[in-house]
């Protein structure tokens, strides 16, 4: 009896898990690009939303570059303001984030394209650190104030011209070790640390937002970030 329930648990739980991994690769069945719940232009600023539609989330753009952003319970989301296309601006950015609860990161979140490339300048993070998932960083670069670790990585996803196809991206990330909400990131610092660990980088840089997104479970939070132009 006891064997049984354990197998029984094990498998109630394996099956949850397989089903969350799937949610979290439905969000790339667009040519690699996830397929936005919503993006435009607002006020002079680029803006993307994207949920998987589990739990609550409530994404608002206000005027110039902020945006809202409250959640409880929810799968997979990102949102927030910024540019298309992206670059290696300064991007300057102010606000609040209430998010170290759950698995949540405020991140300066890219696209580019030829090759297909997702990328993370993450400043601040909650109960998951993306960099965990690594044995080592690839370099530091100390820049901006503070110091952030490099990784980078190859992502098999579903993907591409119709079902049953599968697109290769390379996802780099740059994660603040002094974590902050607020301040200037130099977005070419990090593109010219990429290159220089070995990535080519894409011809076309799609957008570039500073970003809300959170993860699975009991995670609860809300944050409002305000970028500045040009
Ligand atoms: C933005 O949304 C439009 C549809 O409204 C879509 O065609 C386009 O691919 C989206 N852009 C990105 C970068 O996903
Ligand atoms: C989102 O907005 C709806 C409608 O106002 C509200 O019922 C819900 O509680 C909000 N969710 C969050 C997480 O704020
Ligand atoms: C970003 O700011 C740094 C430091 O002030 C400066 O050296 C650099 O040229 C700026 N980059 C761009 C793209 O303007």
């Amino acid at each position: 009896m006891l064997a049984f329930t354990s197998v029984l648990v094990a498998l109630v739980y394996s099956t949850t898990i397989l089903a969350n991994l799937i949610n979290v690769e439905k969000r790339y069945i667009t040519h690699g690009l996830p397929t936005p719940t919503r993006n435009g232009t607002h006020d002079g600023f680029y803006y993307y939303f994207w949920t998987d539609g589990q739990g609550s989330v409530n994404y608002t753009n206000k005027a110039g570059g902020q945006y809202t952003v409250t959640w409880s319970n929810t799968g997979n989301f990102f949102g927030g303001k910024g540019w298309s296309p992206g670059s290696g601006r300064n991007v300057t950015y102010s606000g609040s984030w209430d998010g170290a609860q759950g698995n949540s990161y405020v991140s300066l979140y890219g696209w580019m394209q030829n090759p297909l490339i997702e990328y993370y300048i993450v400043e601040s993070f909650g109960t998951y650190d993306p960099g965990s998932a690594f044995s080592a960083p690839k370099e530091t670069i100390t820049v901006d104030g503070g110091t952030y670790n490099i990784y980078i990585t190859r992502r098999t996803i579903a993907g591409g011209e119709g079902p049953g196809h599968w697109t290769v991206l390379t996802q780099l990330w740059s994660v603040r070790q002094q974590k902050r909400v607020g301040g200037t990131i130099n977005a070419q610092a990090h593109l010219d640390a990429w290159a220089r660990a070995g990535v080519k980088l894409g011809n076309t840089h799609t957008f570039q937002i500073l970003a809300t997104e959170a993860y699975f479970y009991k995670n609860i939070g809300t944050a409002s970030i305000t970028v500045q132009g040009p």
